[in-house]
């Protein structure tokens, strides 16, 4: 007998704190349904998604795109590089357009950190917001599906040891996870250099260095370097990054044996990560990636589910 799981509604999906621990394991339950063939009855014969991504992105964009198609809701193309943002269109603007247009979703990556802040408080605009990324801020799609592919390896999120590691002030990645698997029970741990650290992050877990850490935990969460956020005064070297602060070849292999790696990707190959590892056995990015479509239509289902 196959038992459903419990239906989630939204109204849009923002932060995941909003999010209760009912509505996170109803999503990843609902993501591994849809992964295993499940399909959505939807209550309308037609809903329109439009993707309004204002920094650049592979994996989000592209994989709401096909979770979009795969529900069969119709996608309204959208490129600000074509769009009347380059005539000084706010993004209030388009979105209010959008609206208006009948748009029942719009998935939206911004630089400014809330920006969905002024849309969810208009009274005009109907569309529910999913944040596909703000700025330094969030990405709760992202931790939704690092979750899914978690609870796939293990089952359960009580006691797992599970280290962040690298840019960590500037990963909005890392500040979704953090949160979210402290209140699901898992022990965080952080490593990398101290000046993208911040002590705020100690309510979460501590940072240990890496060489401690690598050998103690289950989970090893490598994050990009995020040179797009820097003020660009630092000096950077790949090398010695890779040796300090990644995660190396002899470094992996003092995991223990069930121990897997994570990385939200794009990797930058031989900086954070050894070249060799981002395809290897213990390695989950691949796995990361697909589940994003599938925890991205329990949460295109949930957000329509909320309107109806
Ligand atoms: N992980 C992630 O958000 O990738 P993109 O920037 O390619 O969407």
């Amino acid at each position: 007998m196959i038992i459903q799981s419990e239906r989630i509604s939204l109204k849009h999906l923002l932060t995941v704190e909003a999010l209760t621990d009912r509505e996170v394991m109803g999503l990843i339950r609902r993501g591994q349904e849809f992964k295993r063939g499940a399909k959505w009855m939807p209550q309308k014969e037609q809903y329109f998604a439009t993707n309004l991504f204002f920094e650049n992105s592979t994996r989000t964009h592209k994989s709401f795109d096909v979770a979009e198609k795969k529900l069969g809701i119709e996608v309204i193309e959208f490129e600000a590089s074509t769009s009347s943002v380059q005539k000084g269109e706010t993004l209030y603007d388009t979105v209010l357009t959008m609206s208006a247009l009948g748009v029942d979703v719009a998935v939206i990556r911004h630089g400014d950190e809330n920006y969905y802040d002024s849309l969810i408080q208009s009274k005009t605009i109907q569309c529910s917001i999913i944040n596909g990324g703000d700025g330094s801020g969030q990405h709760p799609t992202q931790c939704l599906l690092d979750l899914m592919t978690i609870y796939e390896e293990f089952g359960h999120f009580d006691d797992l040891k599970v280290a962040i590691v690298g840019d960590i002030t500037h990963s909005r990645v890392a500040k979704s996870n953090m949160q979210m698997l402290k209140r699901l029970g898992a022990k965080v741990f952080f490593s990398g250099p101290k000046e993208w650290y911040d002590e705020e992050f100690e309510v979460y877990g501590h940072w240990m260095p890496l060489d401690e850490l690598v050998e103690e935990v289950d989970v090893m969460m490598m994050l990009r370097v995020q040179h797009e956020r820097h003020d660009g005064t630092e000096s950077f070297s790949k090398e010695e990054y890779l040796k300090n602060h990644g995660l190396t070849v002899e470094r992996a292999a003092r995991m223990k044996e069930h121990a897997i790696i994570m990385h939200p990707a794009p990797v930058n190959r031989d900086v954070e990560l050894a070249d060799a590892l981002v395809e290897s056995l213990r390695s989950r990015i691949i796995t990361q990636m697909s589940n994003g479509v599938f925890v991205r239509m329990a949460i295109l289902e949930a957000v329509l589910n909320g309107k109806a």
